[in-house]
């Protein structure tokens, strides 16, 4: 069964006003994790992958849909694994379950982020037995960017997901159209076919809203890089199934 008890925000749209709003309600916290986050990154075990922008986003939101279930696909070192617990820690609840095929994970994120909050799934997400994802409330994919790996999860991933659920799906705004043959090429015509709009930051396809988020996060002290990629290809988007 869907979990029916996550509080949902009435959104008119998942836009930039909403986005700033967030911004402005948790900057105090989201310096702390920044801070916390630069410590992560000094470990050894630690690799970055997602951008900055990209992975406050995820925090705001994770703090703002308050989900009992995060799911993330994709986790490799663990770094949108720890942005994502640190959200959870600080809403004081919720679980994350993480799927991946490699296991470094385990060994990079600090115990004490994940006790009693995080499960970690090693092997091929697609093999997973059981309705895993329809107990979703936050839908995390940064894996196999591939055309036929995005076919696998908009025709079997998707549809079993409650709508509303909002779902984030990295790498696919590098350039302003993502290229033919992939993961973020599939996603889009996908999104278009159902009228699901779409948010990003990615500077490539949004550059009005990468300005207004860089002009936002300086004013708020959330300039300073934590990690040096500036790509934030990431798009985000409330399921409507
Ligand atoms: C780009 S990395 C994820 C980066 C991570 N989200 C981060 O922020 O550091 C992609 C990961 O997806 C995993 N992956 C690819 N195909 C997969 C599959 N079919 N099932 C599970 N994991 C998969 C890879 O092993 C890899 O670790």
């Amino acid at each position: 069964m869907p979990n029916l008890g996550v509080m949902r925000p009435v959104l008119e749209a998942l836009d930039i006003e909403f986005i700033i709003e967030l911004y402005r309600t948790y900057a105090e916290d989201l310096a702390n994790v920044r801070a916390a986050q630069r410590k992560v990154l000094g470990t050894p075990e630690m690799e970055a992958k997602l951008d900055d922008v990209e992975a406050e986003l995820t925090y705001l939101m994770i703090r703002r849909f308050r989900p009992e279930l995060v799911t993330e696909v994709g986790t490799f070192r663990g770094w949108s694994t720890t942005w994502i617990l640190h959200a959870l820690r600080d809403n004081r609840t919720g679980r994350l379950a993480s799927y991946d095929l490699i296991d470094n994970a385990v060994r990079a994120v600090p115990p004490e982020l994940a006790e009693g909050r995080w499960d970690f799934h090693c092997g091929d997400v697609r093999k997973q037995c059981g309705d895993w994802a329809a107990k979703s409330d936050y839908l995390f994919i940064d894996a196999a960017h591939n055309a036929s790996f995005a076919r696998w999860y908009l025709a079997h991933l998707l549809p079993t997901v409650p709508a509303g659920t909002p779902v984030s799906v990295h790498d696919v705004f590098h350039h302003r159209r993502p290229l033919p043959f992939t993961e973020g090429a599939e996603v889009l015509r996908w999104l278009n076919r159902r009228d699901i709009p779409f948010f990003t930051a990615a500077p490539a396809r949004a550059p009005d809203v990468h300005q207004r988020l860089t002009a936002l996060r300086t004013r708020l002290g959330l300039g300073e890089p934590v990690h040096t990629g500036t790509d934030n290809p990431m798009l985000f988007f409330l399921l409507n199934n």
